[in-house]
């Protein structure tokens, strides 16, 4: 298969491509080596997902070793200052999967940052203390219901930064947020900026949505904001090429618009791609939805 599914233009001569392809085979015969500044993906997490194409259950040993292999196609197309952020999760009665395959893709790279991806927090207004004139407690976002008297629902994910040396320059303050307390206003005027780091807890609930099979066809993505603020937080600057070997429905793609960044992406359902071509062109036009 020598043409990409889609290749779309984006504006200021920027292009998303989108290949129907295996992850592996594609990143080692359509990508050169250390040609992606960033790559942002979430992979199956082998806990049975109902994909429409791809088989979400094999054994832990052999889904470790394929992610393994996963990491060294990575491996080769990373620039040498290059994230690779991972998110994965686990569900509450396996919650070593996350570690195992940290474990497993820290045999390349060097863990430099884990975030925790929050799709879900209560606040009690007392510990939001008075600054935040809440009228009452709030419960905010979404998690999947889990019918359990021994878990806790689970209402995070993580996303592990990998980079080769653990030493790659972030840019803290493009998702950073404006301090609560402006009697810090010393500090940030030093700073130049009345903005503080996030911190290493991304609060990224999902949009309410209606109708799965029109509003979100897909069992298991993530909003664009998390691939968008993982670009940002590289540094924009310094990403000509992101690249998501499991696009999905392609939030890392709409991301990659949002940012102005070339964008290379990869898929083993065509349905799914094209869903993804849709968002591209809708995300460039006004009025583009949520
Ligand atoms: C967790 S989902 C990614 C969802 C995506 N982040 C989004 O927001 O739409 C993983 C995706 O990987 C795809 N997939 C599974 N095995 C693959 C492979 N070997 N190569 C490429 N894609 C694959 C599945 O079809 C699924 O869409």
């Amino acid at each position: 298969m020598d043409r990409p599914f889609a290749r779309l233009p984006t504006g200021r001569g920027r292009t998303v491509t989108l290949w129907h392809e295996d992850a592996v085979e594609g990143m080692a015969g359509r990508l050169g080596r250390r040609r992606a500044d960033v790559v942002v993906t979430s992979p199956p997490y082998n806990l049975g997902v109902p994909y429409r194409s791809y088989a979400d259950s094999r054994p832990r040993a052999q889904y470790l070793a394929w992610l393994g292999s996963v990491a060294a196609a990575v491996d080769r197309v990373l620039a040498r200052n290059g994230s690779f952020f991972l998110n994965i999760g686990g569900r509450p009665k396996d919650p070593w999967l996350p570690w195992d395959v940290a474990r497993e893709v820290g045999r390349r790279f060097v863990l430099q940052n884990v975030v925790h991806w929050v799709k879900s927090i209560a606040i009690d207004r007392g510990s939001a203390g008075r600054a935040a004139a809440l009228e009452g407690d709030l419960a905010l976002g979404h998690y999947k219901p889990l019918v359990s008297d021994r878990y806790l629902h689970g209402a995070h994910e993580y996303v592990f930064q990998f980079t080769r040396r653990g030493d790659v320059r972030l840019d803290r303050l493009a998702i950073g947020v404006p301090y609560q307390d402006k009697s810090n206003v010393d500090r940030w005027q030093r700073a130049g900026t009345d903005k503080r780091c996030r911190g290493n807890t991304w609060f990224l609930p999902y949009s309410t949505i209606r109708e799965r099979a029109r509003d979100r066809p897909h069992p298991a993505t993530f909003p664009p904001e998390l691939p968008e603020w993982c670009l940002r937080l590289h540094g924009l600057g310094r990403v000509r090429l992101a690249v998501d070997p499991f696009v999905g429905i392609g939030a890392s793609a709409v991301a990659a618009v949002r940012c102005g960044v070339d964008f290379v992406g990869f898929e083993l359902d065509a349905e799914y791609l094209r869903v993804a071509a849709t968002r591209v062109r809708a995300e460039r036009r006004p009025g583009r939805p949520a």
